[in-house]
């Protein structure tokens, strides 16, 4: 490697450091890290303010609270925007600032902008370097990725198995599979979307909180989304904790008219908001609820469960991301719960692949997540989806 793409590499690794320092707080933009290096040495840092604030570029040009010298180069994660938006194109404002170099990590994926602000800065005598630690800063966004060229929101899941597959021992016991480090990561992806859902069996059978605990920072909650077509969760004794704590005004209940309006009315008065769906039967059409979050302007939702839901989801192609912690057990047991059901596929090529592939290791247990790809044509199992 060159001496100059290695220090490239350098900065940018920080520029990524202060862009996952705005984690989860900057929807529905993206996380941007960006600084200013003068003769070798960082002068000026900045990263994506959260509600339509400065975006990094402005942010680390504004820290510097003067003229860069002439030569400072502008590092940045992704490309800088050249359309007017809410702030003002960065191109703009990195030219108004005499800035001659600039390198970049990801290209913006915006179909508005895609290529476009390396063009403005070259057309105006700029040196652009691009591609530099180009996947880790296009991974970082998965989410505003999915959002800027779709117009909908991630719908990812994340299942903890055995190395088998197996998400419960036959005797139903699942606590806990993957270990502590894993369940760690599990909250810093919570705290990366904003919104969270699980199907009503995991409320009634776990009653999980949902909520974000990371040590050293306030208890955070997004929007918990329960789908409970038949309003199953709404009972009078031991009520779950998504109904009944500080944050019940974050919970959402996904539900279809079969639930019973005099349950919705219940929740409604205890300040838990409900979404109806029409629907033939007590399942919400999956595509339905991913336009209805589009319209909300929520542009991720991470599926934590169970087994129901989320094969489901990929019953109805509406998975697009999969998080798969792995744990070193084996059960062997035909008899234990598999994490997904439904499929029959009678050769390798009918099977669903994960794509664009990241691992990552937490003392023993592996992550190994991914882009959901379909084959064209999937072997479902219908009775396994019959509704009871
Ligand atoms: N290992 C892991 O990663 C993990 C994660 C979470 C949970 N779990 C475990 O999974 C178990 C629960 O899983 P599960 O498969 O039994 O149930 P589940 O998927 O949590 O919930 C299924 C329920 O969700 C409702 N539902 C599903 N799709 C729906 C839709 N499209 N619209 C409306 N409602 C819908 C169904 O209602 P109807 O029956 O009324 O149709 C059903 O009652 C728990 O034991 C938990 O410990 C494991």
């Amino acid at each position: 490697m060159s001496a100059d793409k290695s220090e490239h590499v350098w900065f940018m690794r920080r520029a990524l450091e202060l862009a996952r320092g705005v984690w989860g707080t900057t929807h529905p933009n993206p996380m941007v890290g960006a600084l200013v290096v003068e003769s070798g040495e960082i002068v000026a840092e900045g990263a994506t303010a959260p509600d339509g604030g400065p975006h990094a570029e402005k942010a680390a040009l504004a820290a510097l609270g003067r003229a860069p010298r002439p030569g400072a180069v502008l590092y940045v994660t992704m490309e800088p925007c050249c359309t007017e938006g809410r702030t003002g194109a960065c191109t703009e404002s990195i030219l108004a600032a005499g800035i001659s170099k600039v390198v970049i990590g990801a290209t913006d994926p915006n179909p508005a902008h895609a290529g476009r602000g390396f063009e403005v800065l070259r057309e105006r005598g700029v040196e652009v370097v691009t591609g530099v630690l180009e996947r880790e800063c296009a991974d970082l966004n998965l989410i505003f990725n999915h959002w800027v060229t779709t117009g909908g929101p991630l719908i990812a899941a994340k299942v903890a198995s055995t190395l088998d597959g197996k998400l419960a021992c036959r005797t139903g016991e699942s606590r806990w599979i993957t270990n502590e480090a894993s369940r760690a990561d599990v909250h810093r992806w919570r705290r990366l979307f904003p919104a969270i859902a699980v199907g009503a069996m995991t409320v009634l059978k776990d009653n999980p909180r949902l909520t974000v605990r990371l040590p050293g920072v306030p208890e955070w909650c997004p929007w918990r989304f329960v789908f409970d077509g038949l309003l199953r969760t709404v009972v009078d004794k031991n009520p779950p904790h998504v109904f009944t704590d500080a944050f019940r005004d974050r919970t959402i209940v996904v539900t279809t008219p079969h639930g019973g309006l005099g349950y919705v009315r219940k929740l409604r008065e205890a300040g838990i908001k409900v979404w109806i769906f029409e629907s033939s039967n007590q399942r919400v059409p999956i595509a339905d609820f991913r336009r209805r979050c589009a319209e909300e302007r929520i542009p991720g939702v991470f599926i934590e469960g169970g087994a129901q839901l989320i094969s489901e989801l990929i019953r109805a192609r509406q998975l697009d991301y999969l998080f798969a912690y792995h744990a070193p057990v084996i059960l062997a047991d035909e008899k234990a719960k598999s994490i997904l059901t439904g499929m029959r596929p009678e050769r390798l090529e009918q099977g669903i692949r994960l794509a664009d592939v990241r691992h990552d290791m937490f003392e023993g247990d592996l992550l190994m997540r991914g882009r959901v790809v379909y084959p064209e044509k999937m072997l479902i199992d219908e009775s396994v989806f019959a509704v009871r």
